[in-house]
């Protein structure tokens, strides 16, 4: 599933470079750093990866997702198109941006759907945060469609979904303004950190900006710098874009792998009855991170995390009950538990979150369970798996094995 699979010479090396320097900061002291700029050097290459004009490196996958909303001008009031579905990142973001959470459903894919998107547009609605889930990838055809007939702004939040594409362009560059997670459980790790991208000029030249308390990084005598506009600090640490830049080339080798151990998955899980996988829309663009199960119904999905429990097989995610990843489990947003008011308690929620009409997506979530892959997984752990896990489905079912 992730790059935390593997740490050897390569980050090893790259941490060197930056501790033989003493320079953990990842500007200026020019002459001191004899030419190591790993914070730069990362953001190369997730640009190159991800094929992206311009990327910035910051201190994690949820101050990128703050940095793509103030870079795409979403602010005060306005309305954003989340989903109930995503780590809660993605909404505290737009909370803490000033603006208001709207939610909508999302579908098979896992992601916001275009219906979804259109029943939840207002008057007020400036912008979708569509986020990327579990390694796949939304259905950006008719999502695009959507976005341009109401003329709103899209902003991906690609966190669980970097080197994931649809029709040959990366998730997160749909929008005006994407981001990554290199967390500890991503498919690339920098211990802690993030990437904004975008391949729009003055987008990149904000978010770069509002990172590091609106300097504008020209020259090399920051005390003097100009300050185009309010930032904060949300920089990434030369030592933790090294290790994200060792990672980061790995990303290609570990998606392959990936891909492989999922196909078998689906291959010989796909043959028991009643067992059937979240829309992918594009196979070929599946980062493949997670294995994504639907059994036929929320009671059978849950007999089978019984059945998993029971057989001892291990590694999956149970969402709709279990994880920090769905809406069921966000009384805090529901009751607007917050530490000092945000602009939900002073403007008022635009939606009653305490009774959100979503039956699609809780019927969705109720029948999904989702496995992290292993690229390290030797073919006979993945045949163990496998079969333990049909044993277990089988039997949830009352089928014989
Ligand atoms: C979709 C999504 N967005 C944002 C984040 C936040 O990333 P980080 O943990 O690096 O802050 C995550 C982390 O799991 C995520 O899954």
């Amino acid at each position: 599933m992730a790059g935390n699979e593997y740490f050897g010479a390569d980050e090893r090396k790259e941490i060197n470079d930056v501790l033989e320097t003493g320079i953990l900061f990842r500007y200026n002291h020019d002459a001191q750093r004899n030419n190591i700029w790993k914070a730069r050097e990362f953001e190369a290459e997730v640009a190159k990866l991800v094929g992206a004009k311009y990327a910035h490196a910051v201190s994690s996958g949820s101050t990128a997702v703050s940095c793509a909303l103030a870079a795409a001008g979403i602010g005060a009031g306005d309305e954003v198109i989340v989903p109930p579905f995503t780590y809660i990142a993605s909404v505290e973001a737009v909370i803490f941006a000033g603006a208001l959470p709207v939610f909508a459903e999302i579908d098979e894919t896992l992601c916001l759907s275009a219906e979804g998107i259109r029943k939840a547009i207002t008057p007020k609605t400036k912008a979708v945060m569509l986020v990327h889930m579990c390694g796949q990838m939304a259905q950006m055809d008719e999502i695009m469609e959507v976005i341009k007939e109401h003329n709103i702004v899209l902003i991906e939040d690609a966190g669980q979904a970097m080197a994931a594409s649809f029709k040959g362009i990366s998730t997160g560059l749909y929008g005006k303004t994407g981001c990554y997670s290199f967390d500890f459980f991503k498919i690339a790790t920098a211990g802690e950190g993030g990437v904004f991208v975008t391949n729009d000029e003055a987008a990149y030249k904000l978010a770069d900006s509002y990172a590091d308390h609106g300097h504008d990084h020209q020259g090399n005598n920051r005390g003097m710098e100009n300050h185009p506009i309010v930032g904060f600090n949300y920089r990434i640490s030369e030592l933790h874009a090294a290790v994200g830049l060792a990672q980061t080339r790995r990303v290609p080798m570990i998606r392959e792998i990936n891909n492989k151990h999922k196909k078998f998955m689906m291959a010989e899980l796909g043959k028991i009855a009643g067992v059937s996988f979240a829309t992918i829309p594009d196979a070929d663009g599946d980062s493949a991170t997670f294995l994504n199960m639907f059994l036929p119904n929320t009671e059978a999905a849950m007999k089978t995390v019984d059945e998993f429990n029971k057989n001892g097989v291990a590694g999956f995610n149970y969402w709709f009950t279990n994880m920090y990843h769905f809406i069921n489990q966000w009384n805090h947003i529901k009751e607007g538990k917050v530490a000092a008011r945000t602009n939900v308690q002073l403007l008022g929620a635009p939606q009653d979150y305490k009774n959100l009409d979503l039956p699609k997506t809780q019927e969705t979530v109720g029948r999904l369970i989702s496995f992290g892959i292993k690229a390290t997984w030797t073919e006979q752990e993945l045949k163990d798996l496998v079969a333990k896990m049909t044993i277990s489905i089988k039997s949830s079912m009352g089928q014989t094995a």
